[in-house]
């Protein structure tokens, strides 16, 4: 096999791959611990809890989940007891209440047959069985809000935040039960005794700062790319572009930037990725301008694009400042002998038209494809335009 000049590990930008430790969601993965923490010396006695999270995409809710349970399982080991952890993702896997119940039942007791069972007796099949075999249970409701937004069948929150109360005289052997979703829109479709359940005040998850993003993917490409493969310039500005409004902090955003611009670097055979690399990709993954967008463009929009274009090529950054444009605004003037061009008026218009983002004064960049193409695009359309 050939080795990759770039890649170390590609699998280590993965989605699927959750790293050993998540820097910066410490605090939350202790808060899920904590509602735990009473269970390990007696765990009949401790009763089901219920949890909610709540966040936008990519702020690391499965992996903090998926995290803690697991050292709550090592816990519960570790005090000689034994927990299973059931994990679904509503999204992914589909189906309704009946697909999702036998799912937990086949996890929690694979020898028993869950055919022909209703949903109720499934969940007292489980129940029972975890008794009959004294072992525990947590489960964990990934995108939930996916589910109640998509089905009518709110009846899985019902049901499963009083699983203490089909079998009143033993004591309930799961003992936990988190839901995870990215808003609480879904409330919307809950009744009063529902939302009562899942708790009022559920855990929310924050988008990262700058510098927490910024930690994050360096730590995570130390574990994907060979030393010299991705700079931490180069870093930085995937940061940047990841906590712009419309990305969120979303670091999976940020992961299929690194992956896909490394893959790029690679058939491209640069021996490190660079920034137009990252553009190109970037480009691709946020829908960019159309041909029609762009021949639809006033000239005075157009050379106003190409002294953003211009600013970003030479300050080699993902963004630019309104005051570094207007000063290659008027160096075009002189170029192309042009009397008037009131840029902020034009970077108005483009912003509206989506081909650039604001985010302030001193953050105005493209989404688009690589920033040379698009400068020899400008080019073309100039030089057509004033042989007429
Ligand atoms: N604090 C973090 N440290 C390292 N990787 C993280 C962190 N937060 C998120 N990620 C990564 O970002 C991606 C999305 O995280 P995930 O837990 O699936 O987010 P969510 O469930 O909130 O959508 C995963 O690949 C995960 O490994
Ligand atoms: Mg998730």
């Amino acid at each position: 096999m050939s080795e990759s000049i770039i890649f170390k590990d590609r699998s280590k930008l993965s989605p699927r791959y959750i790293p050993t430790e998540l820097p910066h969601r410490e605090g939350e993965i202790n808060r899920i611990r904590d509602v735990f923490k009473e269970s390990y010396t007696n765990p009949e006695k401790f009763p089901l809890s219920i949890i909610q999270l709540i966040g936008p995409a990519g702020l690391g809710k499965t992996s903090s989940v998926l995290k803690a349970s697991k050292i709550i399982a090592e816990e519960f080991a570790n005090h000689g007891h034994s927990l299973n952890v059931a994990y679904v993702n509503l999204k992914l896997q589909g189906g309704n209440k009946y697909g999702i119940y036998r799912f937990l039942l086949e996890k929690f007791a694979p020898d028993l047959p869950s055919q022909g069972l209703s949903a109720e007796e499934m969940l007292r099949y489980l129940l029972h069985h975890l008794h009959l075999k004294k072992k525990y249970g947590l489960i964990v409701l990934d995108e939930i809000d996916y589910l109640i937004k998509t089905t009518k069948d709110t009846g899985i929150i019902y049901d499963l935040t009083r699983l203490n109360e089909f079998e009143p005289d033993n004591s309930c052997d799961v003992k936990g039960v988190i839901f995870i979703a990215r808003s609480k829109e879904f409330h919307g479709k809950l009744d009063q005794a529902e939302i009562s359940t899942l708790g009022r005040f559920p855990m929310e998850f924050f988008p990262y700062t700058l510098e927490q993003v910024t930690d994050i993917l360096v730590k995570r490409c130390s574990e994907a790319f060979n030393d010299m493969a991705i700079g931490s310039d180069m870093i930085d500005e995937i940061a940047k572009m990841t906590i712009m409004p419309h990305n969120h902090s979303d670091i999976r955003f940020a992961l299929d930037l690194l992956l896909y611009s490394g893959n790029l670097a690679e058939s491209q055979a640069t021996d490190r990725i660079t920034l137009d690399q990252i553009r190109e990709v970037y480009g691709r993954i946020r829908t960019s301008m159309t041909p029609e967008d762009f021949n639809d463009l006033s000239m005075n929009q157009t050379y106003t694009l190409l002294a953003l274009v211009r600013t970003l090529r030479m300050k080699k950054r993902h963004y630019a400042e309104l005051k570094e444009i207007r000063l290659s605004s008027l160096e075009l003037m002189q170029e192309y002998k042009l009397k008037k061009l009131d840029i902020e008026d034009h970077l108005h218009d483009l912003h509206t038209r989506k081909i650039i983002e604001v985010n302030s004064l001193r953050d105005i960049g493209i989404p688009s494809q690589s920033l040379e193409e698009l400068e020899s695009m400008i080019q073309r359309k100039v030089k057509l335009t004033r042989q007429h």
